[in-house]
């Protein structure tokens, strides 16, 4: 499956969300995670991304690839609910755009 990484966190611009024929993004408050079972491959989500956040499992860089778990995990959450027709991203997107290492910055 395909994965959502960290350039996504504190941005969640939502251009992926439009393109997915599996309808498998859910979203939490600064973050969006793919359904791993529900995604087929077709990676038509990848070009959408304004920050490049989405990356095919077998192509993740290694600083990427706990978000394998951490798609798989939220995915799962009771609160992270689907989401399929884009949004405005987050207030203060054009800061965080270029930052690396949000990790600590993810809410549930
Ligand atoms: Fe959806 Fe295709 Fe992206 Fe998987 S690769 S999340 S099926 S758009
Ligand atoms: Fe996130 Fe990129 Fe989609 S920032 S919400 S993965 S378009």
């Amino acid at each position: 499956p395909f994965v959502v990484t960290d350039s996504c966190i504190q941005c969640k611009y939502t251009d992926c969300v439009e393109v997915c024929p599996m309808d498998c993004f859910r979203q939490g408050p600064n973050f969006l995670v793919i359904v791993p079972d529900n995604c087929i491959d077709c990676s038509m989500c990848v070009p959408e991304c304004p920050v490049g956040a989405i990356y095919n499992e077998i192509d993740l860089p290694p600083e990427q690839r706990h978000f394998i778990e951490i798609n798989a995990r939220l995915a799962a959450h009771p609160e992270w609910t689907p989401i399929t027709r884009s949004q405005a991203p987050l207030a203060d997107h054009e800061n965080w755009r270029t930052v690396a290492n949000k990790l600590e910055f993810l809410k549930l």
